[in-house]
């Protein structure tokens, strides 16, 4: 049975960042200056409390999802009613949409990528991804509801003008199995549905990235197959990442955004490494990005989602955005999104939240779009 826990650090000879370097296998769900929440099981905390942390045991995982299990799962998109939803997009608007299958995942499911935009070819070119793992459903949601807007608002400013002569790209689930896995079987799944050499299942989809891939070997990035952010057995070894790495590599995207949860947050490359980006330029326009994002984000409902480098969250290697800004040098941005903490639901966030969400981030992605265009034409 595994546990969701409370870890806080008893003294500064304990420093609470030594935990994320313990190859312990636990599963990091949130990281704040003063805590960390995880899920483990009795064992791996009692661990934990021996070597000498403050460890409060929050609830177990069925008490939790019990409080949280309101959430209506009609209220969220399966890969089925998506791929339904992406189906009726395209055929509403033939003229500006493309449905792309991108790729297959392991058992089989379609990938799909909506293109949007009057032609084929047109720059800049901004990709939106959601769902690289599968408990973080309002991840699918939010480039749903960004791709439905550009589609069912297209003839009005400022989309219009967009859309004429750049594309936005929008692939709201990349991690299809998983998604499905986590309705039908196992609410708190994370990874894809890859069957590993040792039996576990499993590979991160956002540590199989190929730039500094397999560099680290940590609790939140790590070589053990039964580990929640397993990096897989090598680069680009799995499917959907493949899906991911293909499309990137034809269409060459002047931005990428890729939607997660929970923390509110904006992260930006590096995150394999505590080092800033060496490109001055890059670092300044990319941080100038977040904090304006930032601010538009706060400005719609109050909510803060704060800015900073990845690595500052936790470290990980041959994720997408370090694979995205390394390998091509795309302006590339990961957001976190709600709710920010485990007691108002982490993982599990209530539907009414669905919308909420979707119009904070409106002006954030708009903004990003506006942004590259600018760069594009200048
Ligand atoms: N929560 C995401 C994940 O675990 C974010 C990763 C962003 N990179 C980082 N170094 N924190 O995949
Ligand atoms: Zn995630």
């Amino acid at each position: 049975m595994s546990l969701i826990a409370k870890v806080t650090s008893s003294g500064p000879q304990k420093p609470l960042g030594d935990v994320l370097r313990v190859p312990l296998g636990i599963d990091v769900w949130e990281v704040k200056p003063d805590h960390l929440i995880l899920r483990g099981t009795e064992a791996q905390l009692d661990r934990l409390s021996r070597m000498g942390y403050l460890v409060e045991q929050l609830e177990d995982v069925a008490r939790h999802l019990s409080t949280f299990a309101a959430e209506a799962a009609e209220q969220y998109h399966s890969a089925a009613s998506l791929e339904e939803e992406l189906r009726q997009l395209a055929e509403a608007k033939p003229d500006i949409t493309q449905l792309i299958e991108m790729g297959r995942s392991i058992e089989g499911r379609p990938i799909f990528a909506l293109r949007i935009g009057d032609r084929r070819g047109g720059v800049p070119k901004i990709l939106f991804m959601g769902c690289h793992h599968a408990r973080e459903w309002i991840a699918v949601e939010v480039p749903f509801l960004l791709a439905k807007e550009l589609v069912e608002r297209a003839d009005e400013a400022p989309i219009a003008g967009w859309l004429t002569s750049g594309e936005v790209w929008v692939a709201p689930m990349v991690n299809p199995d998983g998604h499905e896995y986590s309705r039908a079987q196992e609410r708190l799944w994370r990874k894809n549905r890859r069957r590993n050499d040792d039996g576990s299942f499993g590979v991160d989809p956002n540590r199989n990235y190929g730039y500094m891939w397999g560099i680290l070997d940590v609790p939140t990035s790590s070589q053990v197959p039964s580990d929640e952010t397993y990096v897989g057995p090598r680069a680009f070894s799995e499917p959907e990442t493949q899906a991911v790495r293909d499309l990137v590599g034809c269409e060459r995207f002047a931005g990428v955004i890729t939607y997660h949860s929970y923390s509110q947050l904006i992260l930006y490359p590096w995150g394999y490494t505590d080092k800033p980006i060496p490109d001055v330029q890059h670092r300044e326009q990319m941080a100038g990005m977040a904090q304006e994002m930032q601010t538009l984000i706060q400005g719609v409902h109050g909510k803060i989602y704060v800015p900073q480098q990845s690595s500052a969250l936790y470290p990980t290697a041959g994720d997408t955005t370090d694979w995205t800004y390394g390998t091509y040098g795309i302006p590339s941005f990961t957001v976190e999104l709600r709710p920010r903490t485990f007691q108002e639901g982490g993982f599990i966030l209530p539907p009414d939240h669905i919308l909420p969400t979707w119009e904070e981030n409106r002006p954030a992605a708009f903004r990003f779009v506006e942004q590259l265009l600018a760069v594009s034409v200048a």
